[in-house]
């Protein structure tokens, strides 16, 4: 969701650092995107597009500051108007913007009054012209800015650009932000995929911060305008694992890291794992919370804790948890599991956890991110930069995540790796043969729909299974408990409509069975999914039994499917439409 490069230094080609800082934010999601770049014969040069960036160049001109942004509509059409950045009357500010300006109308009507003059539909406007007029009578920036701050509702991360001056501010609450620091030179951006290539040395702001950057340097302020130290943070990971390599797509190559990524939950993260077993044995009651596919590993995390560790652990989805935090103590333990530790509906239901003094354990992809920094607990996947937008080595390290915690509370944990081990064993068959999904994803593409079912565990594979493939292929695709069949879905059936059935050799082998047989006599397609064969499928997809960790492999087999029905049906499986990685406005 909306990205943010900016560049400050000496080299004299802004523009060209800057619209690839752009590009290399492109997977969170946008819909048009624009440029302020200072020339070096101090005019502004500002340029505005919808659509996807492309092979666009600008003109060659020389420069060594500017901003740029990707927007992901939300107030305001997808326009060239509408499209960031935003100036103020005068044209000596323009700001970029992430998040939502939430009282932005009386803001606006204020500001008419005042005779200003809004070009666009947007929110974002407002910040522009709100800087312009408070700086009529307060020439102070860092001033100007904190009382900009005052008059703000809502998450937003914010970066005002004075060409005049040759200086940003950077202000945020909830949108995340980061400033890469590098020699003599800056780089702010939404995440540090984009900086990663030019500096190691990083400093994310914290909200009720502020960052001014100008030629002279670089100051950090706190709420009241006092200035703060800054201590920067040294990303770990290197720039080439966030490319794609020799892979068509990130979906693809993020898929065939999996086993190597779990491998190394088994082998390096015990420690950690038996950490948090003992944070879970001391709350008074857990609450897994996470939004779309990490909320389905929190649903599977549910299952898990109940049968190996059994204990009882609740479950939310983030942006109803809020609404259920009445009973949360401060013995209570809130587990948010994030790939980008940055959705803002995890993050602002854990807000009102944490008010209500709440413990926070964290399960991220992303050091230094907002919930690893909210959180008295983290815990790491180190899964690598994920750059296509449909999740998979992030959920697939949450379940052997969650699947070793509970091992850890039931002291069966060698068990744990043993079944996790065979889990990776059987990812690393499926990817080998994953021709053989390709055809299957042939077989089923021009259905309307596709069903998926499950019971226990499973249940949570064929919610996420769904997702997977809906998200990229566009077909409606709906994951059932297998129980629920009888009690309405059945209905939807029709003569080779394509059900999928994960069949574990688990407690709820037989019942599957049994669904099985009742969609075959309403003519369905029975793909069956086990380690077991039987007469009732029309498609039988081997997995052999890893024990609980079978929702593994059986993920994966989804995640291949997704991928190809998207490729045959000629969509771009690493950016579907509408969607964003990074979800940080509500
Ligand atoms: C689906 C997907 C999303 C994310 C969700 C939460 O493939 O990627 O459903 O899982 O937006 O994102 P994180 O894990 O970053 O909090």
């Amino acid at each position: 969701m909306c990205g943010i490069f900016g560049y400050l230094g000496n080299n004299q080609h802004a523009g060209a650092l800057i619209l690839d800082g752009l590009k290399a934010l492109e997977y969170r999601g946008y819909d048009s995107w624009g440029v302020a770049i200072k020339k070096a014969d101090g005019t502004v040069f500002i340029e505005k597009h919808t659509g996807k960036i492309g092979n666009a160049s600008l003109p060659v001109f020389q420069s060594h500051i500017g901003i740029g942004h990707t927007r992901w509509a939300t107030h305001g059409g997808v326009t060239n108007k509408n499209a960031h950045p935003h100036v103020d009357c005068s044209k000596k500010i323009a700001i970029v913007h992430n998040g939502i300006v939430e009282n932005f109308k009386p803001l606006k009507s204020h500001l008419i009054q005042k005779k200003h003059i809004f070009t666009s539909e947007t929110d974002s406007e407002v910040i522009a012209h709100l800087i312009e007029e408070i700086h009529t009578t307060e020439p102070d920036l860092v001033k100007v800015m904190q009382r900009l701050r005052s008059k703000i509702h809502g998450m937003n991360a914010i970066i005002a650009f004075f060409p005049e001056y040759e200086s940003f501010y950077i202000i945020k609450n909830g949108s995340p932000i980061v400033v890469g620091v590098g020699n003599k030179e800056f780089f702010i951006a939404s995440d540090t995929s984009a900086i990663i290539p030019h500096t190691k040395r990083i400093y994310f702001l914290e909200d009720e911060e502020m960052l001014e950057l100008t030629k002279s340097g670089i100051r950090l302020y706190n709420n009241t305008g006092m200035k703060k130290k800054i201590s920067y943070s040294t990303i770990t990971y290197s720039a080439e694992s966030a490319q794609k390599g020799s892979y068509d797509h990130f979906m693809l190559k993020e898929i065939s890291e999996q086993p190597q990524i779990l491998k190394n939950i088994i082998d390096t993260k015990k420690r950690e794992i038996i950490q948090a077993a003992q944070i879970i044995k001391k709350a008074y009651g857990t609450y897994l919370i996470g939004c779309g596919t990490a909320s389905y590993a929190c649903l599977a995390g549910t299952y898990l804790f109940s049968k190996i560790a059994h204990r009882h652990i609740n479950f939310a989805i983030s942006s109803e948890f809020s609404y259920l935090v009445d009973f949360l103590k401060d013995s209570s333990l809130v587990f948010a599991l994030s790939q980008s530790g940055e959705t803002i509906d995890t993050i602002s239901s854990v807000k009102k956890a944490k008010e209500k003094n709440a413990k926070l354990l964290s399960l991220t992809n992303s050091r230094g991110s907002t919930l690893y920094r909210m959180s008295d607990y983290n815990l790491l996947l180190h899964a690598g930069p994920e750059k296509a937008v449909a999740s998979t080595k992030a959920y697939t390290a949450k379940i052997a995540f969650l699947y070793l915690i509970a091992h850890k509370i039931a002291k069966t944990y060698s068990l744990g790796e043993k079944n996790l081990t065979k889990a990776i064993d059987e990812v690393t068959e499926i990817i080998f043969h994953k021709s053989k999904i390709q055809s299957l994803s042939s077989k089923i593409k021009d259905h309307q729909s596709i069903f998926i079912l499950g019971r226990g565990v499973s249940y949570a594979a064929a919610l996420e299974s769904a997702l997977k493939i809906k998200e990229v292929s566009y077909i409606h695709a709906e994951g059932f408990a297998a129980g629920e069949l009888k009690h309405g879905v059945i209905a939807l059936i029709e003569k080779d409509t394509p059900v999928i059935l994960f069949n574990p050799e688990d407690e709820t082998y037989d019942d599957t069975l049994s669904a099985a047989h009742e969609v075959k006599a309403r003519g369905a397609h029975v793909i069956g999914v086990s380690s077991r064969n039987d007469d009732v499928y029309d498609t039988y997809i081997e997995v052999k039994n890893c024990g609980d960790a079978t929702i593994i492999p059986n993920v994966v087999i989804a995640q291949l499917l997704g991928y190809y029905l998207s490729l045959s049906k000629g969509h771009d499986p690493d950016k579907p439409r509408n969607l964003a990685k990074s979800v940080t406005v509500k």
